[in-house]
């Protein structure tokens, strides 16, 4: 395949970036999105240029680093697919791919197409843990009965890879799904309600501090997630929000 990638670069957080037109042969449909921007850039190593910056880490959709929008969508065209585990195959001989960073407050360009997601970090700093007693007499965690329907919701919301596909969807830039999974994973689990109240409250508080928008219930976030991360656990948090702030 013969294509046309338009790329951003910019050199800085502080610099003007741009879009660049790099023209590239010889992909072939079994290599993944990533392996195409690898000969991307071996071909402008070779050139004695500058490489395309890109985060990636695992390569097989778990570790959220590989965020860059193809085509206008966060991960490209493929539904439930990171851009690591998107194949050059959903692209045809003579296309032309724009490849931009996540656009977002919360999330400021650090180089080319990586972005500084350390908001994220923060807000799971925020309570995305549960506080373990080690003074010997902590309950074995096997011995709690959890309903296997909310262990299996639970499970679901934490497959969350953080990757913030959802805010880079969101025309709020709203980090709302994926805080809420994140609250979710707890708040379905009784080794989760001890500490409730401040989890969401200390979670939505960052949350807010970081630039995120709020949630207009558009579900963009959803379509373009590549976990499947449901709006219900939108739902759930601002009912886990509204107790908090009722019951104190
Ligand atoms: S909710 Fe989905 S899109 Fe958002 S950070 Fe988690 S995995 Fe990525
Ligand atoms: S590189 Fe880890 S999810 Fe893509």
């Amino acid at each position: 395949m013969k294509l046309t990638l338009k790329i951003w670069r910019q050199a800085n957080s502080e610099a003007k970036g741009n879009m660049i037109t790099y023209p590239i042969d010889g992909v072939d449909g079994d290599m993944s999105f990533l392996e195409m921007m690898d000969i991307v850039n071996e071909g402008l190593i070779n050139k004695g240029e500058e490489p395309v910056e890109f985060d990636h880490d695992c390569r097989e959709g778990i570790c959220g680093a590989c965020s860059m929008m193809i085509n206008g969508q966060p991960h490209g065209p493929q539904r439930l697919t990171t851009t690591c585990q998107l194949h050059m195959r959903k692209f045809n001989d003579g296309d032309t791919i724009t490849i931009e960073p996540w656009r977002a407050a919360g999330f400021p360009v650090i180089k080319d197409l990586i972005v500084d997601r350390s908001s994220f970090d923060r807000i799971q700093q925020a309570g995305a843990y549960v506080s373990v007693n080690t003074s010997g007499n902590t309950q074995d965690a096997n011995s709690i009965p959890v309903e296997k329907a909310k262990a299996d919701e639970a499970f679901h919301s934490a497959t969350c890879i953080g990757c913030g596909a959802c805010v880079a969807a969101c025309k709020n830039a709203s980090a709302m799904l994926f805080t809420s999974a994140k609250v979710s994973q707890y708040a379905l689990l009784p080794q989760g309600e001890v500490e409730a109240t401040d989890r969401v409250m200390n979670m939505v508080r960052q949350m807010d501090m970081e630039g995120f928008g709020n949630c207009t219930n558009t579900g963009a976030c959803m379509i373009e997630c590549p976990k499947g991360i449901k709006l219900e656990n939108i739902a759930r948090m601002n009912r886990e929000y509204l107790k908090a702030e009722t019951l104190g």
